[in-house]
């Protein structure tokens, strides 16, 4: 091996974990991916954004692009599935730019919601105001009742799905899909998982938080029905990512 080779080498195999470690702490945590699920089998009929897992701690430059991309995607309407704080001290500044979000917004809390102890009374009226509406274990028919959103917040499941419109069901934790004996959804959306916020190429996330058993990010089959687990917005703990960047979906039904 001639020198300049040997050096090559020398300078790849430190150069390889440092570039690891700039995109999963510099690059990924607010390299926004814009993904599309068409579910529709003919025409599209309604189009509409999931997001989820904010975890708000002050980047309010970040936050702002986020609901920029929302309003830039004009969806028919939006629906978060929890997580939009760890500390209700961020509350008032996460809510002063989701009430520029331009369509009917619609929500659940996450764990960390509850367990920051944070009033819902202004975060109930930040949704109303866009159209929507923060909900806990109720349902409401959108789209000129053409689905019956069903908003789980704690188990068991009191919602009702209606076999003539479009069943959506939105809830925090991914393996609560396994436990709605006799509720057959159209579609199932959850958060929590963060994707791991870690993926190994090939072998997947190396953590993922309790209840979200299998479905760690992605498109599920589950006994209520089809699952999708976006991986988050923000992230949990420090912020890093790695092979798992935050997501907006987009649903075309
Ligand atoms: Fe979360």
């Amino acid at each position: 091996m001639n020198l300049s080779r040997r050096r090559f080498l020398w300078h790849a195999l430190w150069a390889a974990p440092v570039g690891v470690v700039a995109d999963a702490a510099v690059v990924e945590p607010h390299w926004l991916n814009i993904k599309t699920v068409t579910l529709a089998k003919g025409a599209v009929r309604h189009r509409f954004v999931h997001l989820t897992d904010i975890h708000h701690k002050g980047d309010e430059a970040y936050l702002r692009r986020v609901i920029a991309e929302v309003n830039r995607l004009k969806p028919d309407f939006a629906c978060f599935t929890g997580d939009l704080v760890e500390e209700a001290k961020f509350v008032p500044p996460a809510l002063e730019i989701l009430r520029e979000v331009q369509v009917p917004l619609y929500g659940i809390p996450g764990n960390h919601d509850h367990w920051s102890r944070a009033n819902f009374g202004p975060i109930r009226d930040a949704f109303a105001a866009t159209g929507g509406a923060w909900l806990q274990d109720r349902q409401m028919l959108i789209r000129d009742g053409a689905i019956n959103l069903m908003a789980l917040d704690r188990l068991p499941a009191r919602l009702v799905a209606d076999p003539a419109r479009f069943n959506l069901l939105l809830m925090h934790y991914p393996e609560w899909a396994d436990r709605l004996p006799g509720l057959s959804c159209d579609l199932l959306l959850a958060g929590h998982s963060h994707g791991g916020q870690v993926r190994v190429p090939v072998i997947g996330a190396i953590f993922t938080p309790s209840d979200t058993g299998a479905y760690d990010m992605g498109l599920f089959e589950t006994p209520a029905g089809p699952l999708y687990v976006n991986p988050g917005i923000g992230t949990l703990g420090y912020s890093i990512r790695f092979n798992c960047r935050p997501e907006l979906t987009v649903f075309e039904i």
